[in-house]
């Protein structure tokens, strides 16, 4: 076998054998084929595609490159969601431990953020003490204490996808739908989940920008699952605006521990309760509904059990930017549009994400909204209040949000609805 006649198979639009892909993907990941040419090989793939055999069975390479994981010790079965990413998007934080509390267990290895859209490690790492590595023993632990856990996938886990998803973030090759299903389902099926929800994002502030363009991923990540045996649901979200009122690290989970208290914004608990629902039912689990969880103070238990496994104290004051500058609306009138691409830049700047993977982040930098699209606004009331640990970000961050908002005088805003569509 050899590289140059896999990259020519598909630079001239042929369809990769098993054989091909196996050996590529082997020899990738043991140093035997070149940077330069598997970089070659993903723009061909951007730019040629591969058809539905092509993706399952790079799929299974990525997933035979490392280890998986087993649950079968568990007495109840195993849900998980995967979420492609947006501002303000703290949901697996309210939701792993909701799950947990109606009778399914939570395995969930998260990422850090990079970029405008965070990561789900960065915001627990807020909370002072909390652990995001831990061994796959030590994932036991905490599942049998708390029925969730939420940590840092290990080197072991598709080495491939690592090495390539670093290639392809430097050589203009992340937008290709293949690729990115097959990254994230090898890691999820890899992960050992007996069902998976797919919380697949939509509008400026998501990877995939248009409904067409995400209902393609989320046909093919849900195809990909089911041919591995594992329950894969997707559903389409709004990314047109943040979800919640909170977008920054710390921010984010005080917000979530509101949700998890009952309370919260509107459309991040209709989200968390419409994921949960999803999962126990992917999961063949009918126990506590999730709005009573929420309620009753079972998910907010799970919640508290949850971080202090993982070493966190959930009573800890949570960190604070130390400067915060207030956004007041310019007019009187409807917020027609609050862009989430816009306050997800802003939020980056202001140090709540990072340019470079080793990169630190600002804990208590970020946006909090004062009013959601739709809302009505008084000129002069604040609109957004900015948190930084330096005056000097906050110019930045305020170019960031230069027409990203609108007030119009009475109109209804066009917003695509929270849930979109589902694919199962
Ligand atoms: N997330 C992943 O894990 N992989 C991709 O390719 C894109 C998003």
């Amino acid at each position: 076998m050899d590289a140059i006649d896999v990259i020519v198979t598909k630079r001239e639009r042929g369809t990769l054998s098993r054989e091909q892909i196996d050996w590529v993907v082997g020899a990738y990941t043991r140093g035997e084929v070149a940077e330069e040419q598997m970089s070659a090989l993903a723009m061909a793939i951007l730019l040629n595609g591969m058809d539905r055999g092509e993706i399952a069975g790079w799929t299974q390479a990525m997933i035979d490159s490392g280890e998986r994981m087993d649950w079968s010790a568990l007495d109840r079965p195993t849900a998980d969601k995967h979420s492609t990413g947006g501002v303000g998007d703290k949901i697996t934080l309210p939701l792993a431990p909701l799950v947990a509390a109606c009778g399914a267990y939570v395995p969930q290895l998260s990422g850090r953020g990079l970029g405008h859209t965070g990561g789900t490690l960065d915001k627990l790492e807020s909370i002072p003490g909390w652990r995001a590595s831990l061994s796959q023993e030590e994932m036991l632990g905490v599942l049998r204490t708390a029925g969730a856990v939420v940590c840092a996938a290990g080197g072991g886990l598709a080495p491939a996808d690592r090495k390539l998803y670093s290639l392809r973030d430097v050589t203009g090759t992340v937008e290709s739908i293949p690729l990115i299903a097959s990254s994230i389902m090898s890691k999820k099926i890899a992960e050992g989940t007996g069902s998976l929800v797919l919380d697949v994002k939509v509008g400026s502030g998501a990877f995939m920008k248009t409904v067409e363009r995400a209902r393609e991923l989320a046909t093919t990540m849900v195809e990909l699952g089911t041919d591995a045996g594992v329950r894969t649901v997707a559903l389409l979200t709004a990314m047109d605006r943040p979800l919640g009122r909170a977008v920054g690290n710390a921010l984010e989970v005080a917000e979530s521990v509101e949700v998890l208290a009952g309370g919260g914004p509107a459309d991040v608990v209709e989200l968390t309760v419409r994921l949960a629902r999803e999962m126990l039912a992917a999961a063949g689990v009918s126990g506590k509904d999730p709005e009573v969880a929420l309620k009753d103070g079972s998910a907010m238990d799970a919640w508290r059990r949850m971080i202090i496994a993982q070493e966190g104290d959930p009573d800890a004051l949570l960190p604070r930017a130390a400067e915060t500058m207030v956004v007041t609306a310019p007019a009187s009138g409807v917020l027609s549009r609050l862009d989430a691409y816009a306050v997800g830049l802003a939020a980056w700047r202001l140090g709540a994400g990072r340019a470079r993977k080793e990169d630190p982040v600002s804990f208590g930098a970020g946006v909090t909204l004062h009013a959601k699209p739709g809302d009505l606004v008084r000129a002069g009331a604040p609109l957004l209040t900015l948190h930084a640990d330096e005056t000097a970000r906050f110019d930045r961050a305020l170019s960031a949000l230069a027409g990203g908002y609108e007030i119009a005088p009475a109109s209804d805003p066009t917003l695509l609805p929270l849930v979109i569509d589902r694919i199962a």
